[in-house]
């Protein structure tokens, strides 16, 4: 930046606590000043972004009326400090001149909370845990599979999936992969196959792809039907991507074997939020948690120092790209 320019200021809704240290020390090293504000933008708070080209959000909804309000106090440039864009109106965002960019962060925090869901489901440590907190230490029912007699299904191996794939390869099991494109460096730790073959040959499935109209409830009730009998399935990466009546009906009727959520539709009405004594308006969160082969945790697989710290630094480095290809001279 040239003397005597103005410093470059940038809003962070959302802004927690955790981040607080990463947004001091990332300030610091780009040299631009960085408001933040611990609530989600809406109409009303928008106007504190006046005054900044760049806003830097999360996953609260970014909708045409706020992209408006957004456009009007002046922001040009939105950063969303997740992976996942789809909060995000993109069609408004082009319609108005405003550009919107997502980031990446250290796959390893998705990536290896994955590896552990699989573990803790195939190791039943749900039951285990919970007989142990009652001093049940009984044997019966918490018989374990063991990962390298498996043969996982990994469906989607963008950065992430392929990141699973890569961790998974230490533990001597068969991995077979499905993804419209195919990635060469992968094809020495799987096996690339069609959904069909997947859903039939897999004893335990996760998903990596992004949420979108086209892949809405790609795991439903006829899809459980192709899979083995007890099969396991993971989900870290969003809720929409499975049916969560389907998968009701499929611990029930003992088609599934396990099931380890991250992610679970209409988990707004809980994830990291402390709901203790308040009714969850998510009967099917709450069937499917109470069922003792279920683990579900509230959209955490992302969260590392990390991954945190990178969240920061890219969101606030894309900013700072933005407003130098803008003004080159700065
Ligand atoms: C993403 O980066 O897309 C995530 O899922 C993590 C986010 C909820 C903070």
């Amino acid at each position: 930046m040239k003397s005597g320019a103005k410093t470059m200021k940038i809003i962070a809704y959302n802004s927690r606590v955790d981040e607080e240290e990463f947004f001091v020390k990332f300030s610091r090293k780009y040299n631009v000043e960085i408001l933040r504000c611990a609530l989600s933008p809406d109409l009303e708070n928008a106007n504190l972004a006046k005054g900044c080209e760049c806003v830097s959000v999360v996953t609260t909804e970014i909708n045409a009326e706020l992209i408006k309000k957004f456009h009007e106090t002046g922001v040009r440039f939105i950063s969303t400090r997740t992976v996942g864009f789809e909060h995000i109106d993109l069609d408004a965002a082009k319609k108005t001149g405003i550009q919107v960019d997502n980031i990446t962060y250290s796959t390893s925090s998705v990536s290896e909370y994955t590896v552990m869901l699989i573990l803790m489901t195939l190791r039943r440590a749900k039951l285990i845990t919970e007989r142990s907190n009652v001093q049940d230490n009984s044997l019966i029912g918490i018989r374990g599979k063991e990962l390298r007699n498996m043969t996982v299904g990994v469906i989607g191996t963008g950065k992430i999936g392929c990141a699973v794939i890569q961790n998974l390869s230490g533990f001597g099991c068969k991995v077979i992969a499905y993804n419209r494109s195919q990635r060469e460096d992968l094809k020495n730790f799987c096996e690339y196959v069609c959904l069909e073959t997947l859903y039939k040959k897999s004893d335990v499935i996760t998903v990596h792809i992004p949420a979108t109209q086209e892949n809405l409830h790609l795991i439903n009730h006829d899809t459980i039907q192709q899979m083995k009998d007890g099969v396991i399935i993971i989900n870290t990466s969003r809720g929409s991507l499975i049916d969560t009546a389907a998968l009701i009906k499929g611990i029930e009727e003992k088609k599934i074997g396990g099931i380890a959520l991250d992610v679970i539709e209409g988990e707004n009405t809980f994830a990291y939020r402390d709901t203790k004594g308040e009714p969850i308006l998510n009967r099917e969160y709450l069937v499917l948690k109470s069922f003792p082969n279920v683990i579900i945790t509230p959209h955490t697989a992302f969260y590392t120092d990390q991954a945190i710290s990178d969240m920061v630094e890219n969101s606030v480095r894309s900013c700072v790209e933005f407003i130098k290809k803008k003004s080159p001279s700065l």
